[in-house]
């Protein structure tokens, strides 16, 4: 059976956690390079890849797709993927369904085959999470939206199989429609300008790792990206090693903000997560940052750190993604904070279990939250905390860790869509976690 539940013995606001994390590979990378693949004429190597759900079924929908991947089997995050024999361009499975990040796939296998079909994004736990701004960005490259008879999907088809270049402007940012089409212009023909592209440090680690591989792109990392489309890609002998999980390692910080005492968090890239750590020091927090870890002594002053309002913001504005892990520890800070959502609608499910835990929190509107901190988390009898999405579910394990008192936290399969063995993680620096 499914064991979908974590048991959690809180620490009653004790920092007790102490050892080492090490930060696994960013998974929102892995997944479009493993989507890159199809660009390619040859096999390409992943490594450093975090083995987790979300990365599991990727794997599955190329290979429903007819790829080839294959795991390393003594270590399951090196993986193989050849698109020599894919042919079926049809994304309309529960698989696709089922992932938002599959959307990802249609920049190349249009690119490369000249038609595709996907599914009408659904409802999602974090907001609505439309795809116009990818349609109106294939038009303009040429492509015609025919919308399925089954009403649930459409297919894009490319007029003599291939996609011209074009100039478009991104009405706001988006990560995924950015990686998208700077994989969909790798083949077409000529330029193609993106402007007002996101930024974050993903889109230039994917670029950099296809330049190294023949594409032609300039800017990435930046607003304006140029693509010079040509010929399939070689791997060239490179192996992307996938860059440190900047919200995982984030997560981890907050966790020892609140809870570390000699807590070290390896293998991460302080440089991708400014905002958060200069706000963390301006409120209060010790710790002794190095290029690629953070170490968080014993807080010895017996002062509560200051609260702060925080508005998400895309990079390198402070992130969506880190949202209702913050707001975990804005609950212990001393006075009132206010948490701004600007990326999502629907992202404060979790607020609900941090009440239930004693957590001073008022929800203004959707977009906004007020929190007055300085309470000391507890549970009650029968609380049954939930996770509803990836980062809420890392924000209710916090919260658990914090509070006095054993939670269960259920539906931690969200959780394992983003984080690599986060129990045994929290288990090798003294938490009391059990899966069941
Ligand atoms: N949007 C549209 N139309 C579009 C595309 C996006 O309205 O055609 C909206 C979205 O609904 C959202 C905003 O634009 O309101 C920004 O969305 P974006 O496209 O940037 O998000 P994404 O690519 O779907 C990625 C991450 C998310 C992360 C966001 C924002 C992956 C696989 N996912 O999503 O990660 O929150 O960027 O940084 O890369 C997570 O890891 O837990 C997660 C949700």
């Amino acid at each position: 059976m499914l064991k979908n539940k974590f048991i959690i013995e809180g620490l009653g606001g004790n920092k007790k956690l102490k050892g080492e994390i090490k930060i696994s590979g960013a998974k929102n990378v892995a997944l479009k390079v493993m989507a890159s693949s199809i660009l390619f004429e040859d096999e390409i190597n992943l490594e450093d890849v975090p083995y987790t759900e979300d990365i599991k079924k990727m794997a599955s929908l190329l290979e429903s797709c007819g790829a080839k991947v294959s795991f390393d089997k003594k270590n399951h995050n090196k993986l193989r993927i050849s698109t020599k024999d894919l042919k079926n361009t049809d994304l309309t499975t529960d698989l696709a369904k089922a992932m938002r990040a599959s959307v990802v796939l249609t920049g190349p296998i249009l690119s490369r085959f000249g038609r595709v079909t996907f599914p009408l994004p659904g409802g999602c736990v974090i907001g609505a999470r439309p795809v116009d701004l990818f349609i109106k960005a294939y038009k303009k490259m040429g492509a015609k939206i025919i919308f399925g008879k089954d009403g649930n999907s459409f297919e894009i088809i490319s007029p003599n199989n291939k996609l011209h270049g074009a100039d478009i402007f991104f009405d706001f940012q988006t990560v995924g429609g950015t990686e998208t089409l700077m994989m969909a212009a790798i083949l077409a023909k000529g330029k193609t300008i993106l402007r007002n592209s996101a930024m974050e440090p993903e889109i230039k680690s994917l670029a950099d790792y296809l330049i190294s591989c023949g594409a032609d792109i300039k800017g990435a990392g930046t607003p304006t990206i140029e693509i010079v489309g040509g010929n399939l890609l070689k791997n060239n002998d490179e192996t992307y090693k996938t860059i440190p999980d900047r919200i995982e390692a984030g997560s981890f910080i907050i966790l020892g903000a609140l809870l570390g005492d000699g807590l070290t968090i390896k293998n991460c890239n302080p440089e991708h997560m400014e905002s958060l750590i200069s706000i963390l020091k301006e409120s209060g927090v010790d710790m002794n940052v190095k290029k690629d870890s953070i170490f968080f002594e014993k807080n010895k002053r017996n002062v509560k750190n200051k609260s702060f309002n925080i508005r998400t913001h895309e990079y390198p504005g402070f992130p969506t993604d880190l949202q209702p892990q913050i707001a975990v520890y804005l609950t212990q800070t001393d006075g009132e904070s206010r948490v701004f959502e600007t990326i999502f609608e629907g992202r404060f499910k979790y607020v609900e279990d941090l009440i239930k835990l004693g957590a001073d929190i008022t929800i203004m509107n959707e977009r906004e939250i007020s929190i007055r901190g300085g309470k000391q988390l507890k549970v009650s009898e029968d609380d049954e905390l939930t996770a509803h999405d990836i980062r809420a579910g890392f924000a209710v394990v916090l919260a658990a860790l914090l509070a006095e008192g054993r939670s269960t936290v259920s539906n931690i399969h969200f959780i394992d869509r983003g984080y690599e063995k986060l129990d045994e993680k929290l288990k090798l620096i003294g938490a009391k976690i059990k899966r069941v």
